[in-house]
């Protein structure tokens, strides 16, 4: 096998991973899904020699599918994931991985008896700016961590309507559905946060299902403290904004600046050098990620965004909107 042939199931974020799918010589895109038949058509016009589905179970049953891009409504994560491993294909499924902790549970049992691959698509663990922070951070620059912060802001009230109603589920909290990425984020970079605490509320989509804006503070391994902001109401441009401090420096890294500060003490001189590291704001690197898939099925080796780290980052997201009700630190633990 030289070639991952890939099935895509949902033309959203789907039409996404088939722009970076082309951009890798060892990816093949042979079919596509969708049940709108606008987006499907629009979709086999762009790509001929692909053939569309609207039934995913129809995708499934072709032999020239190796692997599955999982782009619906999360609320379908579970149900077409499982089933893709079922009919022996790998997986790499959108964020979140799933809205309930027994969906994900359901995933990783179903990716634990096979040997197919199964990847969480948390694209911040592709994002160039934070991909290099971790590096720097990985390395020693910044010396020890013991305090991490990102947020999540986007203002959903500007995301098109058609396709989007499946995001006003009361199981798709904000901190959850979009803020995962900023929980996978610190997670990423400083472990799994033991003990959470988080406070809501809803001034910004007074119609939405769920709260809106959503602060959680949080407790990680090695004595490191942090916190994750998630508003999908509030006014301005979308932005992860992310700042990782260490005893020998600071990191302040966002995704919608093409400039990343790194501050160090140089303990020589005694003073602060702000150094600026040019970043590439490719948010959406989906070619990195259908890459890193690609290679882990062609080389059968370990998928680092596996099933049990999307399932950590929902626990994670979860802990905070438990706290945000109850009132209450919810403690986690990271068992599946
Ligand atoms: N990684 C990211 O940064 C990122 C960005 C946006 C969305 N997402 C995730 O991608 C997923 C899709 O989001 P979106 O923005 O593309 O939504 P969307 O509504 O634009 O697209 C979803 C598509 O799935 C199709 N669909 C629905 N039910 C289906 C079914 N049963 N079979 C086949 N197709 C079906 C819809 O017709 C629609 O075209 C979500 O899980 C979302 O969280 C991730």
């Amino acid at each position: 096998m030289d070639k991952v042939r890939y099935g895509v199931i949902g033309l959203g974020m789907g039409r996404a991973h088939i722009s970076g799918m082309r951009e890798i010589m060892r990816a093949e895109l042979t079919a596509v899904c969708d049940t709108n038949e606008e987006r499907l058509a629009d979709c086999l016009k762009s790509y001929p020699g692909v053939v569309g589905y609207t039934d995913y179970k129809a995708l499934l049953e072709r032999d020239d599918v190796d692997a599955v891009v999982v782009a619906t409504p999360d609320r379908l994560h579970r149900e077409m994931t499982v089933a893709a491993i079922n009919a022996g294909k790998h997986v790499l499924c959108e964020k979140p991985m799933a809205l309930t902790l027994e969906d994900c549970q359901m995933m990783i049992d179903a990716s634990r008896n096979t040997d197919r691959k199964l990847m969480i698509g948390q694209i911040c663990r592709f994002t160039p700016g934070f991909m290099r922070a971790k590096q720097l951070i990985d390395n020693g620059e910044i010396g020890d961590l013991f305090f991490v912060e990102s947020e999540y802001a986007h203002d959903y009230s500007k995301i098109p309507g058609t396709f989007s109603n499946w995001r006003l589920d009361p199981l798709r909290h904000g901190f959850l559905g979009g803020g995962c990425h900023a929980v996978d984020l610190v997670r990423w970079i400083a472990g799994n946060p033991y003990e959470v605490a988080a406070f809501a509320n809803k001034k910004m989509l007074v119609d939405w299902p769920t709260d809106d804006c959503t602060i959680a503070i949080m407790k990680f391994p090695n004595d490191v403290i942090g916190k994750v902001f998630v508003s999908i109401g509030c006014k301005r441009n979308y932005t992860m904004r992310s700042v990782f401090y260490g005893s020998k420096g600071t990191i302040i890294v966002d995704n919608t600046n093409p400039v990343m500060q790194v501050f160090k003490t140089e303990s020589d001189c005694g003073f602060t050098v702000p150094m600026l590291y040019p970043i590439s704001l490719n948010n959406h690197n989906t070619a990195g990620e259908i890459a890193s898939l690609t290679d882990a099925i062609l080389n059968d080796i370990p998928i680092e965004m596996d099933a049990v780290e999307g399932a950590s980052t929902v626990k994670a997201a979860l802990a905070a909107v438990e706290s945000s009700k109850t009132g209450r630190i919810v403690k986690v633990d990271y068992d599946f």
